[in-house]
């Protein structure tokens, strides 16, 4: 596996490959991140990752200083699933000078997600954008565990009329149904028990949507409080449509149940569609 730092050496190094298939990541990877590397070798010829941990989509009061930063065991990862190219620039290397050309999302940027990390979807536009730019894929696989993002950055390729073909990578989970994410790592053992509840509230009223269930607001309050009840502290459960994640008209549209929610430290996210 090549390893860049540099996006001139990056795009030297991509020049003459075929079919590009990128994964973005901020590293620390796990076996969610290379489920989609594994996906990846499906839709092209040369499979490109990247780590890099992006500042402009963190708040002021989020973890950036302390996301875990685990680039020679990541690489080892990477290796292994047969990534030919990783691109892993520092914060000079793509942000040489401030970034003030932004991606600045529509309104859906400022639901669900948005509403609790305001400016978080123009961070992962920009730096995606831009990842898009130097790397040049001809498909970039997202993983469908962040749900508002893919169709963030799924809409913004085709506003844009970016020649990138987007998936969704299926997520990842533990037996006990608990996302795989980098956050878990920080759940002491006694929330790494309680943490798949958050799963198991969201399939509960996938199940009731199922068998007929309309009131979809009693649904999600009710998941709300149970959550609550054994000490979480939920930002949101919200039955959505798949299309656009706003609320359900009434019709028969495909729908998601998404829910963020903080477990002691860590805020865990989830979403299951029906
Ligand atoms: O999902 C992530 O890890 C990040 O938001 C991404 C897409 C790599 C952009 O920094």
């Amino acid at each position: 596996m090549q390893i860049h730092s540099s996006i001139s050496d990056t795009r030297a190094a991509l020049k003459n490959r075929q079919r590009i298939v990128f994964v973005p990541t901020m590293g620390n990877l796990h076996e969610g991140h290379i489920a989609l590397m594994r996906q990846a070798h499906a839709h092209g010829d040369t499979v490109v990752a990247s780590i890099f941990v992006n500042r402009l989509q963190f708040g002021p009061n989020e973890d950036f200083d302390k996301y875990p930063r685990t680039f020679a065991d990541d690489c080892e990862k990477l290796r292994e699933a047969g990534v030919a190219v990783l691109f892993a620039p520092t914060e000079a290397d793509l942000y040489p000078e401030p970034q003030q050309y932004l991606v600045d999302p529509p309104d859906i940027q400022n639901l669900l997600e948005g509403e609790f990390r305001p400016g978080h979807f123009r961070g992962v536009a920009t730096v995606v954008l831009k990842l898009f730019n130097i790397v040049q894929p001809q498909v970039a696989i997202l993983g469908k565990k962040d749900y508002q993002q893919l169709m963030i950055l799924r809409n913004m390729t085709r506003q844009l009329a970016l020649p990138v073909e987007i998936v969704g990578g299926e997520t990842v989970r533990a037996e006990d149904g608990l996302a795989l994410s980098s956050r878990n790592g920080y759940l002491t053992p006694d929330e790494r028990n309680e943490a798949p509840r958050l799963n198991r509230e969201l399939r509960r009223i996938r199940d009731a949507i199922r068998a007929g269930d309309r009131d979809y607001t009693r649904l999600e309050r009710e998941a709300i409080a149970e959550l609550d009840g054994h000490g979480w502290k939920t930002d949101y459960v919200a039955v959505r449509r798949q299309a656009d994640l706003l609320a359900p008209s009434g019709g028969d549209e495909a729908l998601v149940v998404l829910a963020a929610s903080r477990l002691g430290t860590p805020r865990l996210i989830d979403n299951v569609e029906i």
